[in-house]
């Protein structure tokens, strides 16, 4: 496989063998000195056209750790400033040598659409409401750590809640989950759903508080005001008082069930409880799990043999 588009492009297998790749990139990065010459000689470029703090230094830290050599595109100080194309850009930068773009782009298919004018892989890290691949394999990850579940996620019960209209890591969630064999629940109001759900594997509920004692995970989205076009919410508050995560409502979750959110979330919104307080909330731990997952998929894309088993 050359490319990372979407979680479509893998089979459950696909999944289950970067997640065990996985196991040995966080073995790496608990070494003394976390680096590893896997990559050596490769040359990987973050073209980051939307603003990002976790997925381009996550992917940095990444590379760097397999020993890539890493270029970072600062969009604003660069000739798109001038109106060069998107086109332009690549061939450009890839005239330079270069293996693989990590693209993040407000256009939904823009990374689809750059593996046609360069030879590198190109891997999307967020493309418009579209799909944000790496995101849902580290939340796999996480899940797959944080319950003990390697052998995936069958009659696990996990809820999505809040802004699935306009976000690409419910769309990449949602099949990743039910790839690997959960019942998924979206929950939300009406107007932040999508406007067809038609081939989604899931359920759909409004009411929060009656899911809440069966979820083994519940994963909390963020509210993207930047992204509404139009006013779909009667107000913050009232969203709050209804899907927000509140202490009260953690307090009815099970001991064992996790509380998860992709960042940057909005504090008072969709997250009331203070998350550092709350005994089942990872969030902190799919960052980390974040430099592990994305390391898999440099190796599995760029590395010399690219055979899934062969941990460097
Ligand atoms: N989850 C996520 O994509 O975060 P960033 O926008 O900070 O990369």
């Amino acid at each position: 496989m050359k490319h990372l588009l979407s979680i479509a492009d893998l089979s459950a297998d696909d999944i289950h063998r970067l997640l065990e790749l996985t196991d040995h990139m966080v073995e790496i990065s608990g070494r003394p000195i976390p680096k590893v010459p896997a990559l050596r000689g490769k040359n990987v470029v973050s073209l980051f056209f939307e603003d990002s703090t976790r997925t381009r230094t996550s992917f940095d830290t990444a590379a760097k750790r397999l020993s890539a050599d890493t270029m970072n595109f600062a969009v604003s100080s660069s000739s798109v400033s001038k109106g060069e194309s998107l086109r332009d850009t690549i061939e450009t930068i890839a005239a330079m040598g270069v293996d693989a773009f990590v693209v993040r782009h407000r256009s939904s298919g823009a990374p689809e659409m750059i593996t046609r004018w360069t030879n590198a892989s190109i891997i999307n890290a967020g493309d418009g409401w579209h799909q944000h691949p790496t995101q849902a394999l580290l939340d796999c990850y996480t899940i797959r750590t944080g319950l003990n579940r390697r052998d995936g996620f069958d009659g696990l019960r996990i809820a999505i809640v809040g802004d699935i209209r306009h976000s690409r890591v419910a769309r990449s969630n949602v099949q990743a989950f039910a790839a690997l064999g959960a019942h998924v629940t979206l929950v939300a109001p009406p107007t932040l759903l999508p406007p067809s759900l038609e081939g989604w594997p899931v359920e759909i509920s409004h009411d929060l508080d009656a899911l809440l004692p069966e979820l083994d995970v519940i994963y909390l989205l963020r509210v993207q005001r930047e992204r509404m076009e139009e006013a779909l919410l009667p107000s913050l508050h009232e969203y709050s008082l209804l899907y927000g995560l509140t202490e009260a409502r953690a307090a009815r979750l099970a001991p064992h069930a996790l509380v998860m959110h992709p960042g940057p979330m909005n504090r008072g919104v969709e997250m009331v409880a203070d998350p550092g307080e709350l005994p089942g909330s990872v969030i902190l731990n799919q960052v980390t799990n974040g430099v592990a997952v994305r390391m898999a998929v440099l190796f599995w894309l760029l590395g010399s043999g690219a055979d899934l088993s062969e941990a460097p």
